[in-house]
């Protein structure tokens, strides 16, 4: 199933402004949290491929972290400005991508990386199945969807507010993930959960990683 046009076009209308209004929807101390879980998920040795990078500032978070990144985007704007923001890296390579149907060959990386995108895209269990497929046999998928999921209801309202301020509309698909809702989606596209975390003092975001498990008749054929 390639990507419906709505889910990758509304973000490229907003890819000018996306880096500040999405610090101003969310606040800078959820970005820092999310910064300090997600660079203790990788290894230097890792080649990691990033699903829906947007402008790419959770791929300049990793860049140094990992031995090679490719980060990849289906709206050309947002792959234009994450080419732009991650050009100092020689290590990291950016290209448009669907994130349901990618060009890349099976067993290929070590980790697949999504930061916001599970909760935006109407089938998340496919993205997931064609993350699954082009990572190595034990790879790993890190996850992490910001949520509204376990704030306090004004606090909720206010980041609602603050989002339509800048945003106008929600996004086509776009939901509050609880944990529990994203372990379910990641062990019906064949990963074994790992960690599960709901982390944020005040916007939260639900962050999992999982690993690929081989089915009984793969792990015989091998
Ligand atoms: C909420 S933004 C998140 C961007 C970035 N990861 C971040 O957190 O700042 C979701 C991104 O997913 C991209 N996207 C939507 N549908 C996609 C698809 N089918 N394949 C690849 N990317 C897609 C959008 O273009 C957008 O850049």
């Amino acid at each position: 199933m390639p990507g419906s046009e709505k889910e990758y076009k509304y973000w490229g209308e907003r890819a000018s402004t996306h880096d500040n209004d999405y610090l101003y929807i969310t606040g800078p101390t959820i970005n820092r949290e999310i910064k300090e879980w997600l660079i203790l998920q990788f290894e230097v040795t890792d080649m990691v491929l990033e699903l829906g990078c947007g402008s790419g500032g959770f791929s300049e978070m990793i860049a140094d972290k990992v031995k090679h990144l490719t980060a990849t985007d289906l709206a050309p704007e947002m792959v234009g400005k994450a080419k732009g923001k991650l050009s100092q890296f020689g290590n990291v390579e950016v290209q448009k991508e669907d994130c349901y149907n990618t060009s890349f060959k099976d067993n290929t990386f070590d980790a697949v990386l999504m930061v916001n995108l599970l909760h935006i895209v109407k089938e998340p269990v496919t993205v997931l199945e064609e993350s699954r497929r082009v990572l190595k046999d034990d790879g790993r998928v890190v996850i992490v969807d910001v949520t509204g999921c376990g704030m306090p209801f004004l606090s909720k309202m206010a980041l609602g507010f603050r989002y339509m301020k800048k945003w106008s509309r929600p996004a086509p698909y776009s939901r509050n993930f609880a944990p529990g809702e994203v372990t379910k989606i990641a062990q019906e596209a064949g990963f074994m959960v790992e960690e599960l975390n709901l982390i944020g003092k005040d916007t939260k975001a639900v962050c999992v990683t999982g690993r690929k498990t081989m089915s009984e008749d793969m792990q015989n054929e091998s």
